[in-house]
Order: structure tokens, then sequence, then C-alpha cells
């Protein structure tokens, strides 16, 4: 079975989960896309959706799905969303698609997230998947140098790199943009998270802890649950 299988697995396990008039968020990236799949095709009544990104709105919205927004819906009952990678205590890496600080706020304003994902994705220690950090254009390179010195405080060698794509400099749904920190090893999460948010410039980084209730992994030919 392939890694989309297992994403799909996860997604519409996932669905499940929600109920009829139920305002949920809707993550971004391949797997949450399952997810969204999922959950159109269950065609509950009463829901409404709060997306975390363009990308995600578009699909939600040509499924038939009724949208809002977090000015409209501030409390959100489920948000459902992948990850880059998945640590201990369901500690996460997001923000590989870009859409990590919609993503943090839709989370953190939600009652309950589940976070799904393929087998791939669960880790014994963070760090392998470079930490996305959203940081404002203005400066940017000055706001690079800064994580530099944090990430050498936390041992950290590698620089952060700012993401580029065919056309340029990667921009946000924000219009900010993502620096990549190649860490290898994230010992000391909640330190790094803290120490990164001092930074002016930083937006916000892609370390999302203490946030997942529940973790949904595909396997070939079944999903397994994880608790923090
Ligand atoms: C989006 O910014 C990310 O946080 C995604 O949730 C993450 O990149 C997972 O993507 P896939 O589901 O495509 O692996």
């Amino acid at each position: 079975m392939s890694a989309d299988d297992q994403k799909r697995l996860a997604g519409e396990a996932a669905a499940q989960h929600v109920e009829a008039g139920m305002i949920v968020g809707l993550g971004t990236g391949s797997t949450a896309a399952w997810f969204v799949k999922a959950l159109a095709a269950r065609n509950l009544s009463g829901l409404r959706c709060v997306p975390t990104s363009e990308k995600t709105a578009d699909l939600a919205r040509e499924l038939g799905l009724t949208l809002s927004t977090l000015e409209d819906t501030p409390r959100i009952d489920l948000t459902v969303d992948g990850a880059d990678e998945i640590g201990p205590g369901l500690a996460l890496i997001k923000g590989g698609g870009a859409a990590l600080l919609r993503e943090k706020l839709v989370w953190e304003a939600s009652a309950r997230c589940i976070v799904i994902a393929d087998a791939a994705k669960v880790v014994p220690v963070l760090g392998t998947f470079p930490l996305p950090i959203e940081v404002v254009a203005f400066g940017h390179k000055t706001t690079g140098n800064r994580i530099a010195d944090v990430l050498a405080d936390h041992d950290i060698a590698a620089p952060a790199r700012v993401r580029q794509a065919d056309r340029g400099l990667v921009r946000t749904d924000g219009g900010n943009l993502i620096y990549d920190a190649a860490c290898k090893a994230i010992t000391d999460p909640a330190r790094l998270a803290d120490d990164l948010k001092l930074i002016t410039g930083v937006v916000e980084h892609g370390l999302f802890l203490d946030l997942a209730d529940l973790a949904i992994i595909g396997h070939d030919d079944d999903v397994e649950t994880i608790t923090p």
C-alpha cells in the first residue's frame, strides 16, 4: 500500500469523528485533502467548515461543504489536519505546505484536534523534517540571521534557508516568507518554540506542542490511534 493510501485511510477514519452540526477546522496538505473528501461524502447536515488555507477552501467549496471563517465561528468543535512529523507526546512539526500560521490559529481555537498521517510521519525525535518558520518579508535576512543564532544556541549548526519556488520566494496566504531550519534533532522542542517566538520578525513556527488530542495513523490495511 502506498503512503497516499495510508493517508486516505487516516482521513476516512477521522471523518467518522465528525457529527452533524459541528464547526470543523479543515487542515492543509494531501492527507487533510483526503479528510475533506471523506467528510463531504458523509453529507452531514449543519456543518460549517473553517479552512486553514486558500487551497483547502477551494477544495471544500468544490465538494459542496459550507465554509465559515474564524471571525464568524471563533469556537471550533474539531479540527483535523496533517503533519510533517509526529514525535513523542504528539509533538508535531507542521508547515510543509506553508499554511502553519492559519493552521495554528485554527488548532488553538478548537476544542479537539486530530492529526492524521501516513506511518512514515511518526518519529522518535523531531527534526529530520526541516522546521518551517514563518517570517515577515521586511528585513527577512536579518530575521534569518537571528533564527540562526537561536538555532546555534540549541546546538543546531545548520542554517535556516528561505523557501524558494520556481518563480521566486514562496509566499504564505498571509504574504509572509518561510524559513526552513534543518535541525536534524530537536532535543528540547518547548524551549526552541519559546526562543523562536521571541525573535521580532518571526510570525510563527511549525512546532505544534500540546495541541493534538489524538493521532490517526494510516498503515497498510488499518489505522492506529495514538494519544499524547
Ligand atoms: C501544511 O502547512 C502542513 O502543516 C501539512 O499539514 C503537512 O505538510 C502535511 O502534508 P501532507 O499531508 O501532504 O503530507
